[in-house]
């Protein structure tokens, strides 16, 4: 699938000032370490692009949810540091956003040089979408770039906001995103198999919906289980379980089957009575779930008919967890799908957050065909909503 919008490409960049919002919302450790680099590394293609093709490059993003005030701990400046190594030269760092700091970096910015400004989320203009704000970071540039794809299910002012002002065009990183996950949405390489897992099946009833019109078989895994075998008449003793989803668990199985979608289900799990390091972990198949034990992983049954599923797949999406995987006694499951995704031969695809944790930490990361870098945004995008951050851009 390619992107109905104009891209980078389409647009003269040369000499001019260009806005590009990433989304630079890295996870880091106590002293401020960036753990994980992935969402800066993936942007990389469209700053160079714009270097190499001599233009002012003006960055922007968030990082975490200060809630428009000023908080040391959610600077920018190790992105900036970052960010300047990966690319092998200064990139000029404002301590703040709409300021007078900002506003001079953008005036003696040269062609092919990069700055980032300070935390977008300093103000609370920027989540309330607020026009003057907006406008005002749109008079930094002459060209606006959204790259921020983990953030372009949000409506704010310099993911959306700002397009109003400017030339506004997609940059490499949502242009890939929407070509493989749309693309394996709407003309998916059969059988297509999607993975779901997590903790509530509230969160996932979007996805579901849209899914059962296209997969041929949903995996479900994970807390959401739960509430479907509950659903279908399992005692499931302690575990998650959404009682005011039981009907809409039965209409998601219900409509699965009227559309010939296979469903699979856990057939065993790995139980235990405390949720933590040290609690005692059992196997029982779902019919003995007993009644102080909760579920937190697949158990090694699932796992092989989940497996033997997946052989035959040709494209799998896969979103969420299929246990508790922060407590490595019962991130098996989740551990295990993500070793035969890297296995088969199929175009694989890791919606972002929990999923795509594991499979880094398996070291799968570069068997798969992609891992998105947008948690919600990319289960928006499977949901087949509309993302503010992409609609706002120009038609091609
Ligand atoms: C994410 O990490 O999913 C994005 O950066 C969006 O962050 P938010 O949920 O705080 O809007």
């Amino acid at each position: 699938m390619s992107i109905n919008k104009k891209t980078i490409e389409d647009i003269n960049v040369n000499d001019k000032k260009v806005l590009v919002r990433c989304d630079f919302n890295v996870p880091q450790d106590e002293q401020g370490n960036i753990t994980d680099d992935r969402r800066i590394v993936e942007t990389l293609k469209t700053i160079k692009y714009l270097i190499d093709n001599n233009a002012r490059v003006i960055l922007c993003s968030h990082l975490g949810r200060p809630k428009g005030e000023f908080k040391m701990q959610y600077s920018l400046k190790p992105v900036a540091k970052r960010l300047s190594e990966l690319l092998g030269q200064e990139v000029k760092m404002a301590t703040d956003v709409i300021g007078e700091s900002a506003q001079s970096l953008v005036d003696s910015l040269q062609p092919k040089e990069v700055m980032l400004l300070e935390n977008v989320r300093f103000h609370k203009e920027e989540e309330e979408n607020n026009e003057e704000f907006s406008q005002k970071l749109a008079s930094f540039a002459d060209i606006y770039v959204n790259d921020a794809f983990g953030t372009a299910h949000r409506a704010h002012a310099s993911t959306a906001g700002v397009a109003k002002f400017l030339p506004a065009v997609a940059g490499y990183l949502i242009e890939k995103e929407i070509e493989v996950i749309g693309g394996a949405l709407d003309n998916p390489q059969r059988p297509f198999i999607a993975i779901l897992g997590g903790k509530k099946v509230s969160d996932k009833i979007g996805v579901i919906e849209n899914l059962i019109d296209k997969a041929d078989s949903i995996i479900i895994g994970g807390g959401m289980a739960y509430t479907f075998l509950k659903a279908e008449g399992y005692e499931i003793g302690n575990s998650i379980c959404e009682m005011d989803k039981i009907d809409l668990a039965l209409s998601l199985i219900e409509k699965a089957k009227m559309k010939n979608v296979k469903l699979l289900f856990p057939v065993d799990v790995v139980c235990a009575k405390q949720i933590n390091e040290e609690a005692d972990a059992i196997c029982v198949d779902v019919g003995n779930i007993q009644g102080d034990l909760s579920g937190v992983d697949i158990g090694p049954k699932t796992i092989e008919l989940f497996k033997k599923e997946l052989q035959n797949a040709k494209t799998v999406i896969w979103n969420g967890p299929m246990g508790v995987f922060e407590i490595e006694k019962f991130a098996n499951g989740t551990n295990e799908i993500a070793k035969v995704l890297s296995q088969i031969n199929a175009i694989t695809i890791i919606g972002g957050g929990d999923s795509a944790l594991a499979v880094e930490k398996g070291g799968y990361a570069d068997k798969m065909t992609h891992i998105s870098t947008g948690g919600g945004a990319s289960l928006e995008y499977i949901e087949g909503k509309v993302l503010p951050g992409i609609d706002c851009l120009n038609n091609k």
